[in-house]
């Protein structure tokens, strides 16, 4: 199943300027990654038989199965914003610089006091911020879909935080800790932003780009993409924000051709294009995909403007793509290098995937650089989360 549709508000040189983007002045997110422990550049990897098989020039993977070893790339967002969050707290009180050592330095540290620090997730986003309040010595309380998969929440109690389980969906999760931070005066890393809230969101859409900022002088060339077309996920819209920000930033109306993935049950920025004005709209979805960290109900709406700007194409699938992604990344063609995917990671692959094969989506291939000379670029956003489900889907035929 697939639904897709072309974006007329799509602009060549959108501008995120005035007050509410002032954040994106920032220069310092690859610096302060690569100060922490664990800290590498993550894979580029190239598909060229399956790029042949599906008439395309080449398949670039940027594989973030492995960032900080927990198997997904969320910790770039959550470390930043908790690193930017104590700096700003650490200038309201004291005069010496707070630089990326200082967020390491146990005595700057015990300075600031303790803090709980709290968020909703599907999975990875909760995971990052339990991993990096373990890192500073913090708790972490994190809310998650009571039906979420059971080794999710005992990855997230592995990193030392609580879990609050709620009954309902994400939505529900980051109202609920929305809530709990106001009363009890605990400080929420919402990935999602909503009212008066955007400053932590604004942060975390930043750390993203550092999956960007990685490839340059690797993949692209001095001014030159070097790619046609960039497939990004999208579940509150942070990531596909984050690469909207960059390659417009960096390429102006020559950047890639952006292409969101949602799945059809959670696809709020595809139903936001086709039936918006310009402003987001929730999904009409269950949300009760396999890609957990894409059942997100609404955009978030500080990511929304970006995507609505820069991207010209929305594409929803069903889960039978993302499983046949992840076996096409587990059992590659040829020489092919395998590639370990969850469910959520799959998704720019399951695009891929659908827009070349399905007899449903020619047509609009035929309007997006993905032709015999066209070069792509997707994000692995993940690895195999529920190590269960994985082995049962790559089992498969
Ligand atoms: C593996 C994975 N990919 C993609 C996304 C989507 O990111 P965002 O919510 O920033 O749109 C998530 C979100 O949790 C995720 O866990």
């Amino acid at each position: 199943m697939c639904e897709y549709a072309f974006n007329e508000l799509c602009r060549p040189r959108p501008e995120w300027t005035g007050t509410d983007y002032d954040f994106l002045q920032a220069r310092d997110m690859l610096d302060f990654h690569r100060s922490l422990p664990g800290y590498a550049a993550t894979p580029l990897v190239e598909l060229p038989n399956l790029a042949a098989k599906l008439g395309l020039a080449e398949i670039f993977v940027k594989d973030e199965s492995q960032r900080f070893g927990i198997k997904a790339f969320k910790a770039l967002g959550a470390s930043y914003a908790m690193y930017r969050f104590l700096q700003r707290r650490w200038q309201e009180r004291f005069s010496e610089p707070f630089t990326p050592a200082s967020f390491r330095d146990a005595k700057v540290l015990e300075k600031l006091g303790a803090f709980t620090f709290c968020a909703a997730t599907d999975g990875n986003h909760g995971r990052a911020v339990a991993w990096t309040a373990r890192m500073l010595g913090q708790r972490a309380v994190i809310y998650m879909p009571a039906d979420s998969v059971p080794v999710r929440v005992e990855n997230i109690r592995g990193e030392g935080a609580e879990v609050v389980l709620v009954a309902g969906t994400f939505d529900l999760c980051v109202e609920r800790c929305a809530a709990d931070a106001a009363k009890n005066g605990w400080q929420a890393i919402s990935d999602t932003a909503y009212a008066g809230y955007r400053e932590i969101p604004g942060w975390i859409l930043l750390g993203y780009t550092s999956i960007f900022a990685e490839l340059e002088g690797l993949l692209h060339g001095p001014m030159k993409t070097g790619v046609d077309a960039v497939i990004l996920p999208a579940g509150v819209g942070g990531l596909a924000a984050a690469g909207a920000f960059f390659y417009t930033k960096r390429y102006g109306a020559k950047r890639p051709c952006l292409i969101c993935i949602e799945p059809v049950s959670s696809d709020c920025f595809l139903e936001s294009v086709r039936h918006g004005k310009g402003e987001p709209l929730p999904t009409k979805g269950k949300q009760t995909s396999i890609m957990a960290g894409l059942n997100c109900g609404v955009p978030s709406p500080l990511a929304w403007p970006f995507l609505r700007d820069a991207y010209p194409f929305f594409l929803a699938v069903g889960d039978e793509w993302a499983e046949q992604a992840m076996r096409r990344y587990y059992r590659p063609l040829k020489d092919d290098p395998p590639i370990v995917s969850g469910e959520s990671g799959s998704s720019g692959l399951a695009a891929l995937l659908a827009l070349t094969t399905s007899p449903k989506l020619a047509e609009a291939r035929g309007k997006l650089p993905l032709g015999k000379g066209s070069r792509v670029l997707i994000v692995n956003t993940e690895g195999d989360t529920d190590p269960e489900n994985f082995q049962k889907v790559v089992e498969q035929q």
